[in-house]
């Protein structure tokens, strides 16, 4: 069976760029394959083998005891935060991080509260984190550290393994476990020129995106000791996240893990082009140097902001997100070639000729 997203035909020329997320990556071939011939069981009943192979899988890449197969990041960083802390504790984590800017509204039923402490490129401020660790035992016990890589809002940074092991350090020595959003951990690896497990070997507990950059169409994984994932699977399933025969979607995912990863660096160069390009392009436009597959642009020199911005390209047939009033978000995946980066740039410039 060919579908409809692996047309490589003239009427995909039509077709908008779509640098918004790449989290609009569609399964492969071999992911439709794999999900047509998974084994299934129930995994709210005796459990599915597909789901169990794919914890499995997710855990060891990750260089944990356990996995825990759940529909998306957020669930996974929710899970992490419920099994490693109390209500009336705190959680600490860089100010922009996703956790932070849109996930903290989970603290309305948690109860955990969300400490945010300044930071540069995704990476928190040690002397900040440490004054959060100490306390003064007046003030909410700290119970969980969160770190993110590749930071999203950051721009795609990659935090560098010498800050992690900092933050795991400082954690660590007054007994606080540190999570880490690794909603774009493979990137991050791709990145660094290690494995996934190099990283995530500087945290307790890690969340890995399916679905983003490594095209499974859904889910994500939990990865962490034995104790944390078998509390976390009790809450996912007071939360409603325990799925039955979803081994169907087990199978994408374990493609996503077990071949997506090595590609991520073609995403890389080609944001890496595209920001080159932007940065020549007009003097009031400025794109950041990414070092993974998240390009922002800058146009508050401009003269229009970003909503303005983004009709405009959209009509020239290019798609990016709005970030916050004066920056572009664009994101490369496994759709967009070389032609397309070209084509990016064009509508760019053509959007640009029309500035004073
Ligand atoms: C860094 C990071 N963490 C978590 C998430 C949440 O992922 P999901 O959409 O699977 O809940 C995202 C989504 O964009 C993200 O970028």
């Amino acid at each position: 069976m060919v579908h409809q997203h692996e047309t490589n035909s003239a009427d995909a020329e039509l077709l908008p760029i779509d640098l918004r997320s790449d989290t609009v990556t569609k399964p492969t071939e071999a992911m439709y394959a794999r999900m047509a011939s998974a084994p299934i069981g129930d995994d709210g009943l005796d459990g599915d083998p597909t789901v169990r192979e794919l914890e499995a899988v997710a855990a060891a890449a990750m260089g944990k005891d356990a996995g825990l197969f759940v529909p998306s990041c957020t669930m996974a960083n929710l899970l992490a935060a419920l099994a490693q802390s109390q209500r009336s504790e705190q959680i600490v984590l860089e100010s922009t991080a996703h956790m932070y800017t849109s996930e903290r509204g989970a603290a309305t039923f948690t109860g955990q509260f969300y400490l945010a402490v300044a930071g540069t490129a995704g990476a928190m401020d040690l002397n900040l984190l440490q004054d959060a660790l100490q306390g003064d035992g007046l003030k909410l016990r700290t119970a969980l550290v969160a770190m993110e890589t590749s930071h999203n809002n950051a721009s795609g940074a990659v935090l560098s393994l010498e800050h992690m092991q900092a933050v795991h350090a400082m954690a660590s020595a007054r007994g606080v476990p540190v999570h880490l959003d690794g909603a774009r951990l493979f990137n991050a690896a791709i990145a660094l020129e290690v494995a996934p497990a190099q990283i995530a070997k500087h945290c307790d507990t890690v969340s890995l995106c399916l679905s983003k950059g490594l095209s499974a169409p859904a889910g994500a994984v939990l990865a962490g000791p034995h104790a944390v994932i078998d509390r976390s699977r009790r809450f996912r399933r007071m939360l409603g996240g325990t799925q039955r025969q979803i081994g169907i979607l087990a199978a994408a995912g374990l493609e996503a893990i077990q071949v997506m990863g090595a590609r991520l660096a073609e995403d890389h160069r080609r944001a890496r082009t595209l920001s080159d390009a932007l940065n020549e392009m007009h003097p009031k436009v400025s794109a950041t140097i990414p070092q993974t597959n998240i390009v922002q642009v800058d146009l508050s020199l401009s003269g229009r902001d970003s909503a303005a911005w983004s009709g405009a390209l959209e009509s020239a047939g290019l798609r990016t997100r709005p970030w916050g009033r004066h920056r572009l978000r664009c994101v490369t995946h496994r759709h967009i070639d070389d032609a397309d980066i070209e084509r990016a740039v064009m509508a760019f410039r053509s959007v640009a000729a029309g500035l004073a």
